[in-house]
């Protein structure tokens, strides 16, 4: 079995964290550079993490959620997805025109189409999109800190108008999830859940 397959079976979503595990700064920074590599549309990287790792602020998330792992958890991990993320495409893109990777034309062209793109389909597409993309940013990052030893839950089981005005959130970006990340105590671990066949959940050429 490749690596890749054993992070996926291994990880779990942790029910307990074990108490007064700390995580450093570079290591969690560490987490993030390698989930640089996550594709999103148009490389458009709507992505946004807060991490929360003080006593106070876990806190805060605790009483957003109520939920107890979030105190124990050795960083809170606020998932956001931006709505407006396609205005950056320029800049996004600067670095390849500048090298010449990327013609005068190509640049003007993709910043043109992809604004004209996301304008056209308004506020409801541009939320999926920002749920979309930070949904397998946030996927993604839950299986690299699997493979660096730490693990995770992701949680939607929280107050979103709370989250919003703790992190005092722009109206742009979308609180898409909480990951909980730490040591999880095992002794509290379920078996794990059922899953569908894949017959069940797979169908070829059409729905049926
Ligand atoms: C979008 C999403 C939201 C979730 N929200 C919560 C949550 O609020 N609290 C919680 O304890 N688990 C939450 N979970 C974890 C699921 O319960 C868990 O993934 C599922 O039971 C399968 O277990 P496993 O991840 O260990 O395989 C969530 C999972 C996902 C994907």
């Amino acid at each position: 079995m490749g690596e890749l397959q054993s992070v996926v079976k291994e990880r779990r979503s942790a029910m307990k964290f074990q108490e007064d595990v700390t995580i450093s700064k570079e290591e969690l920074s560490q987490i993030f550079a390698m989930n640089k590599h996550v594709p999103s549309a148009f490389n458009l990287q709507h992505t946004h993490y807060v991490v929360l790792t003080t006593p106070e602020e876990k806190a805060k998330a605790y009483e957003a959620s109520g939920q107890y792992k979030v105190q124990t958890a050795s960083a809170v991990i606020i998932v956001l997805g931006d709505m407006m993320a396609y205005k950056h495409v320029g800049r996004i893109n600067e670095g390849m025109l500048s090298l010449g990777m990327m013609s005068q034309i190509e640049y003007d062209l993709e910043t043109r189409s992809v604004t004209e793109m996301y304008e056209s389909k308004g506020p409801v597409f541009q939320r999926e999109e920002a749920i979309r993309n930070a949904s397998l940013s946030a996927m993604q990052l839950m299986l690299i800190a699997k493979d660096m030893g730490w693990d995770t839950c992701p949680m939607i089981g929280y107050d979103e108008a709370r989250i919003a005005s703790l992190l005092e959130l722009p109206a742009n970006l979308v609180p898409v999830m909480m990951i909980t990340l730490g040591k999880m105590d095992e002794s509290k671990m379920r078996p794990r859940g059922y899953r569908k066949p894949v017959d069940e959940f797979v169908t070829w050429n059409s729905i049926q």
